[in-house]
């Protein structure tokens, strides 16, 4: 597996130098929905990763979110966000990473989440740990979810049809707070070395949980969907937190769901 991190490091580290490049210059956005971004930097970092992966590993799948991966006979399998934090990118607010992720067969293997603003490059091997810039990290301790600081998302896709505020605003009332950073695979990250002690959202594509899963897994955290179950990426909704307050998560998931209507939420009947 060494390799396989080696080579997901390199392509971040250029990526996220091109990320860097494309900031300090004026910005060209279009759009692939109403207010779905994409611009320059997405499609020349992405070019970059995929090039690398192509070139090191010319027989495993790449899932890139901007369409320029491949697929192939592989159990393995790249998921590459070339840009997580597209909005706050295009709108020069300096909270943004690229995100990479290997599974071979259903099992994440690899994770890379590098923000080239700060430089904190996060990294996960599977059963070997979590690390930040090479050191260890570790979920938090926070024993309650009342003590908690947690993270979600809003998705620029479907907007109105996600039930998320009604989480957001119950989740605020019973904790320390909710952040909404625009950035899912930092959040995920941030969990992972206990700045969050929990995060949620819904809609999440593989390219943005695939690293940060692993991340939070390997540092000691849970990951599930809203009715227990381990997360498999591509799922509707996810749930990741420190393991301890994972329950009373849960039973919070599912007392809005059941009064906002578990249909529209996506969630199993409690
Ligand atoms: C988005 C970010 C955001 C999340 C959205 C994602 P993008 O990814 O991760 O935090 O709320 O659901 O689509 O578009 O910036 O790559
Ligand atoms: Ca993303
Ligand atoms: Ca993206």
């Amino acid at each position: 597996m060494r390799s396989y991190l080696d080579v997901a490091v390199e392509a971040a580290r250029e990526a996220g130098a091109i990320l860097m490049a494309e900031f300090d210059r004026p910005r060209k956005i279009s759009y692939k929905g109403e207010v779905d971004i994409v611009t320059e930097a997405d499609k020349r970092s992405e070019a970059a990763i995929v090039t690398r992966l192509r070139t090191h590993f010319p027989k495993h799948t790449v899932v890139a979110e901007e369409g320029t991966g491949h697929q192939a006979d592989s159990s393995f399998r790249w998921y590459v966000d070339p840009l997580d934090g597209t909005t706050n990118f295009a709108h020069g607010y300096p909270c943004f990473c690229l995100s990479i992720g290997l599974a071979e067969k259903d099992a994440l293997a690899i994770g890379v989440v590098f923000n080239p603003v700060n430089g904190e490059l996060f990294t996960a091997v599977k059963g070997e740990g979590a690390y930040l810039n090479q050191k260890r990290i570790h979920v938090s301790k926070v024993p309650t979810l009342l003590t908690s600081l947690l993270a979600t998302g809003f998705p620029s896709q479907k907007r109105s049809e996600n039930p998320n505020i009604d989480y957001y605003w119950q989740f605020t009332l019973a904790s320390h707070g909710v952040r909404r950073d625009g950035s899912a695979a930092l959040d995920l990250a941030a969990v992972a070395c206990g700045r969050f002690d929990g995060f949620w959202e819904f809609g999440l594509k593989p390219w943005d949980t695939a690293a940060g899963v692993l991340l939070v897994r390997e540092a000691g955290g849970t990951v599930s969907d809203f009715a227990g179950r381990d997360y498999a990426v591509g799922g509707v909704h996810l749930l990741a937190s420190n393991g301890v307050i994972h329950s009373e998560m849960r039973k919070l998931v599912n007392e809005i769901a059941a009064q906002s209507g578990p249909t529209s939420a996506g969630v199993d009947a409690p």
